[in-house]
Formats: C-alpha cells, sequence, structure tokens
C-alpha cells in the first residue's frame, strides 16, 4: 500500500489507494464466502480466547495490509452470516447488494442529518424518502412527517414521547417541556400486548413514567392484543382516575410475527382520546406485498408508526423511520441551538432535521431506502416479501403434518414458532431436548435458529427472511432437525 496516511483527496494517488483499500477489503470478504453455513461453530469460551487481544494500541501500529490479514484470518470466519439460507434466528436478514453499495457511500462522505450544511443533498433526500413512506402507509403527504432513527427501539421511543406530551399539554394543559411531568404523572397509563416489545417497558422508564404505567394487555390465541380485554383495562383505570393515554401495538410481534387488530384498537382509542402508536418494526415490509398487504391495512389510522428497515426490508443494521401522522407534535422535540440549528435557517428554507430526531449526529440511512426502493420498484419487493411470507406458510404445513412436532399459531409474517417433542421412551423432556438441539445445529451444523418460551415451554423458531430460501432447503432443514431429536 502506498504510504500516505490514508486520506481520501481529489489527489490521483489518494483515490487510488482509498480503490485499493476497498478492493482489498470486498476480496477478504468474498473469499471468506466458501461455505452456506450460518456460523463456523466456535463455543463462546474458546472464541474469547481465539479473539483475546491486550495490544489494541500498539506503540506501532500493524499497517493496513496486517490489519486485514488479521480480519480475514481471525473475525470473519467467526462472523454469523445472515446472508445464508442456514441463517434463520433472529429479524435480520442479508443484506442487499445494493443497499452495501449505499453503505461505502454513507461511510464515505460521513454526512451528518442534524443540521442542513452538514448533509444539505443527503437532508432533501432524507425529506423526500420520509414524504414517500408517508404516503406507502396512507398518511397525509401534508401533514404526516418522520426522522429516521437508529432502530426499532428508538423509533418507539419517539412515537411514545410525542404520545406522552400530546397527552399532558393538551388534555392535562401541562407545558411538559418546561414544567416536567405533572404531578399527577403516576396515574398516566399505556397499554401493550403482554408479547410486545421490551422496548414499550424500557421507553416507558425513559420517560420518567416507570414500567408500573404499562399495561399489559392479554392475548388471544392468534397471539393477538385481546381488544375486549383492552376495552375493560381501560375503561376500568378511568374509572379509577387513572390516566390512559396511548395504546402500543404490534404489528409484527417479535416471536411470533402476530398482528394486533388496529381498526378495535382505533375505535378504543378515539373513545378515550388516546394515540396510537403502531410498533411495524418487523411488520412494515409486509406493505409491500400485494398478496398479503390487506394485513396490515390499519397502520394508516395509526398516529405514530415504527418502520424498521433492517428487518424484513433487508437494508443492513442500522435503519429505522418514525412516521409520525400529524406531523405538528415534532414540534415538541425542537430545541434550537446557536451553533446548529438557527431559528432563522428555517425561513430561509434551509431544514435542519435535528429538530425532529432524539439523536444529534446521525447518519444518512436514508440513502440506503432510496437507492434500494428505486432500484428494485414495486415488483422487485413484492416478490421479496410475499416469498419470505410464503416460505413461512410452507413451512408450518410441514410441521403441522408432523406428529413429533407441536406448532403454536399460523404465520402471519414470516416466523414459525414450534416444538419438539419427546421421541417414546425418551428420558430427555422436551425443554431439554429443544434447547439441546438448537446449540447442536449451531455448533456442529453450521444452522442458527431461534429459541423462545411460549405459553411456558422452550419453543423453536425459525425467522424466514431470506427469499433465497427454497422449499426444497426448508424440507431439508427439517429432516435435519428430527435426525437430531
Ligand atoms: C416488534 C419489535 N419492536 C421493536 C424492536 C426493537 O428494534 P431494534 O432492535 O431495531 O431496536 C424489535 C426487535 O426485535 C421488535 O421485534
Amino acid at each position: 500500500m502506498s504510504k500516505s496516511d490514508y486520506f481520501l483527496t481529489s489527489c490521483e494517488s489518494d483515490k487510488e489507494q482509498y480503490t485499493a483499500i476497498m478492493e482489498a477489503a470486498i476480496r477478504a470478504i468474498t473469499a471468506s464466502m466458501t461455505h452456506e453455513k450460518a456460523y463456523a461453530g466456535m463455543p463462546p469460551r474458546e472464541l474469547r480466547e481465539f479473539l483475546h487481544t491486550d495490544e489494541l494500541l500498539p506503540e506501532t501500529g500493524v499497517g493496513f495490509d496486517e490489519i486485514l490479514n488479521e480480519t480475514q484470518t481471525k473475525i470473519l470466519p467467526n462472523l454469523v452470516r445472515p446472508m445464508s439460507t442456514c441463517y434463520m434466528a433472529h429479524l435480520h436478514g442479508p443484506a442487499l447488494l445494493e443497499s452495501i453499495a449505499a453503505e461505502l457511500v454513507i461511510a464515505t462522505f460521513n454526512q451528518s442529518m442534524d443540521s442542513w450544511d452538514q448533509s444539505p443533498a443527503a437532508t432533501e433526500i432524507e425529506v423526500e424518502v420520509i414524504r414517500n413512506l408517508c404516503k406507502l402507509y396512507g398518511y397525509d403527504e401534508k401533514t404526516s412527517d418522520g426522522v429516521f432513527t437508529s432502530g426499532g427501539s428508538q423509533s418507539n421511543l419517539s412515537g411514545l414521547l410525542l404520545a406522552r406530551d400530546r397527552y399532558c399539554n393538551e388534555v392535562m394543559h401541562r407545558d411538559i417541556r418546561k414544567h416536567g411531568l405533572p404531578e399527577n404523572f403516576r396515574k398516566l397509563r399505556m397499554y401493550t400486548s403482554e408479547i410486545s416489545h421490551f422496548s414499550m417497558e424500557k421507553s416507558a422508564q425513559l420517560m420518567g413514567l416507570g414500567c408500573e404505567c404499562v399495561v399489559k394487555v392479554p392475548v388471544d390465541n392468534a397471539m393477538k392484543m385481546d381488544a375486549v380485554k383492552l376495552r375493560e383495562l381501560v375503561e376500568q383505570d378511568a374509572a379509577e382516575g387513572n390516566l390512559p393515554f396511548c395504546v402500543a401495538a404490534t404489528v409484527g410481534t417479535t416471536d411470533f410475527g402476530s398482528i394486533d387488530p388496529l381498526k378495535e384498537l382505533r375505535s378504543i382509542c378515539d373513545e378515550h382520546n388516546m394515540w396510537l402508536h403502531a410498533d411495524a418494526a418487523y411488520g412494515s415490509g409486509v406493505i409491500l406485498s400485494p398478496k398479503y398487504a390487506c394485513r396490515v391495512d390499519g397502520l394508516s389510522k395509526c398516529d405514530s408508526i415504527t418502520v424498521d428497515f433492517h428487518k424484513m426490508f433487508l437494508l443492513p443494521i442500522s435503519c429505522s423511520a418514525s412516521l409520525i401522522r400529524d406531523g405538528k407534535y415534532f414540534d415538541m422535540l425542537t430545541i434550537h441551538a446557536d451553533y446548529l440549528n438557527r431559528e432563522e435557517d428555517e425561513g430561509d428554507g434551509y431544514i435542519n432535521l435535528v429538530n425532529k430526531s432524539l439523536q444529534t449526529t446521525r447518519r444518512f440511512d436514508a440513502l440506503k431506502v432510496w437507492m434500494s426502493f428505486r432500484m428494485r420498484g414495486r415488483d422487485g419487493w413484492a416478490k421479496i416479501i410475499t416469498t419470505c411470507i410464503d416460505n413461512a406458510a410452507y413451512f408450518h404445513g410441514l410441521l403441522k403434518a408432523n406428529r413429533e412436532i407441536e406448532t403454536v399459531t399460523e404465520p402471519e409474517i414470516s416466523s414459525v414458532v414450534f416444538r419438539l417433542l419427546p421421541p417414546e421412551g425418551c428420558k430427555e423432556d422436551a425443554d431439554t431436548l429443544n434447547k439441546r438441539v438448537r446449540r447442536a445445529l449451531m455448533h456442529h451444523e453450521g444452522v442458527v435458529i431461534g429459541q423462545t418460551v411460549c405459553h411456558g415451554h422452550v419453543c423453536l423458531k425459525f425467522t424466514l427472511l431470506n427469499p433465497r430460501l427454497t422449499h426444497e432447503r426448508l424440507d431439508e432443514l427439517l429432516k435435519l432437525i428430527l435426525s437430531l431429536r
């Protein structure tokens, strides 16, 4: 490599060095793609020892060639591979190639999305992407708004914070920004299903309301929030003098992909002047499948929506958006700083996105959506999303036909939860059996699948987010799992 200081400039030799470094990194990555396994198998203690170093900051640096070599030999082989058809453990999948190219642009130009002067074209693109997303989810383009965030947890916090502030400002007539929480804040209540994501409680904690303000609503047999129970709980709370301010629905629960009944929840929220937030971190992608989009058609009626692009949309981590039906509520988050987002900027046409954001310095993640949506179009996306949901239905059908397996619910998106039953005469109990099979798959077969608990029993989980998966591959995986039983 050249002896320069490794910065990209307009100088030809620096450009050549940039290209050489990127090409070398790409060669190292592609050279490591020698198998379809999702994990090479090393158990945690062995891997820890293998990667141990006291020399993070040596007296003299080792240089690029050596560090790439170390990365290639030590780290790359032991990374989990979400691009593999043997990976179905969690809610992220194979990153689409155009979005990896977008990541290169994002990192190279290092825009920060807080103020226009740090990201002129990037700001305008984010605004365009958000406007189009609001339209996609059925919001009025003129009044809705949104912002990119670091992930579903932050998008949920953003939506719930606006829900809390709207209630305090408009219903309790308390200027919460100036005076903080109202004295009777312990009476505030938000409702979410008993299987919603833990970021609901974390948000309540961060908002100063405490986890006790989160009322867990039971789910029905399909793992959806029970709207009848919700109504009873809200009415009971209101009668006791508590202050119901928000329902947080889940559109794609983490384990089952089940979708709460948005229309019924909307009616209850309207009756009680409550905000309806949709945590669609997982299920937001369903809208791009003409075959299945009807499953999420209540989203347009929600006051805020969490959309995660690093889940069903297969874009690299991190990439998420918080959409708000009435964008005026973002004003509650705006604080002006002389060095960054001056008040006069807006009048002169400079948009400073920090005004809507919980983060200050922020990545240009909107580029990944821009490139991928425009490149693939509606038909390309429909194929990806529909294939994943069809695969889940196929796999569930296979499991149901098998007497050695119990399933939990019909998949609505792409997650299938099931439990292996011990063979007759087997001494191992079912929980131990299922845990053992998952570990054996990971460390001996290179197959990484999920594990959770349902109705008190350990279950296994396939989250099928790889559109390359075929029915034949699913048949093989099931055979493999049964052979380990
Ligand atoms: C339903 C749901 N909401 C929110 C989140 C949190 O998203 P993130 O990990 O992007 O913060 C998850 C994560 O799996 C999730 O499943």
